[in-house]
């Protein structure tokens, strides 16, 4: 059997992570233009990493739910499978699905990553924020670039490493680090882009599960049909009605931590 499943928020909301367009959803009370944009982050580095280190620390204090602990059973059961998440969290890892058969298309929030050079730092749920240490202070409280000398040239960058001391910085170049995940208007990730292609070129599949998600971006539509394209089972997880309902050869409209164990079992049964 060939599966395709891919996840998008609603599948983590019954482990206690908030969706981003449902009922309490951060986009409902937060405005992404401010939190999820490069702009955002060159404009208030301090501002988007607090909201960062909240949500990681609202992800480590979570656990995977039935759901997660489901589509890890069909991946382990399933000859050829993939998952493409949106999430950004680490509970589909967390419930056993293997690297190799997950795709985390917006990439990790666990991940730190330089926001000018290519220096990557990967943290696990457990992980601890960056080390103080990147952030490097001198005895007079101003920051004290790598090489020693003490930032003098002008106000402004000497304002802009105070107001900014306490943000994790790259120990390559200094610049600012990141949270490792896609803000909107950035480009998704050429690597994972073609472990996506490379599956969906790879043959059509016998069922397809699209869970939690509002198919906001009209390449989890594209990819979903493309994957159920000779009449394989399209199957939607998710209470309320989205652009891909209509695409469906199936509607289940339950919260997906009650369906997926039941839709994993009857597809594994027939595998
Ligand atoms: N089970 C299944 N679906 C659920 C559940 C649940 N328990 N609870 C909510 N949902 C559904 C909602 O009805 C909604 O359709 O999950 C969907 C969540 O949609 P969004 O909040 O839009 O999340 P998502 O589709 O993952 O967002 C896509 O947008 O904000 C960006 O980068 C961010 O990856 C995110 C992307």
């Amino acid at each position: 059997m060939r599966v395709l499943v891919l996840t998008g928020a609603g599948v983590s909301a019954e482990s206690g992570i908030p969706t981003f367009r449902g009922k309490d959803g951060y986009w409902k009370n937060l405005d992404p233009t401010k939190l999820a944009t490069p702009e955002a982050f060159a404009r208030d580095p301090q501002l988007v990493w607090d909201w960062y280190r909240e949500r990681r620390q609202r992800i480590r204090n979570a656990r995977p739910n039935a759901a997660h602990e489901a589509i890890a059973r069909l991946a382990h059961h399933t000859e050829e499978f993939l998952l493409v998440t949106q999430n950004v969290d680490d509970l589909h890892a967390r419930a056993g699905i293997p690297a190799q058969r997950m795709v985390r298309i917006h990439g990790d929030i666990f991940v730190t990553r330089c926001s000018r050079c290519d220096f990557t730092e990967k943290g696990s749920g457990g992980s601890p924020e960056p080390p103080e240490s990147w952030a490097t202070k001198s005895k007079s409280g101003r920051l004290r670039s790598r090489n020693g000398c003490e930032a003098t040239a002008g106000l402004s960058i000497a304002a802009t490493f105070e107001k900014d001391a306490d943000l994790p910085r790259c120990p390559e170049c200094h610049a600012l680090l990141r949270p490792g995940v896609v803000w909107f208007g950035e480009q998704l990730s050429r690597n994972e882009l073609e472990r996506v292609e490379d599956f969906l070129d790879g043959g059509a599949c016998d069922a397809v599960i699209v869970a939690g998600t509002t198919a906001t971006f009209g390449y989890i539509i594209d990819w979903a049909l493309r994957a159920s394209r000779d009449g394989a089972e399209l199957i939607e997880v998710n209470p309320e009605e989205t652009p891909l309902s209509r695409f469906a050869t199936r509607l289940v409209r339950e919260p997906a931590a009650i369906a997926l164990p039941r839709i994993v079992d009857e597809l594994i049964a027939l595998g």
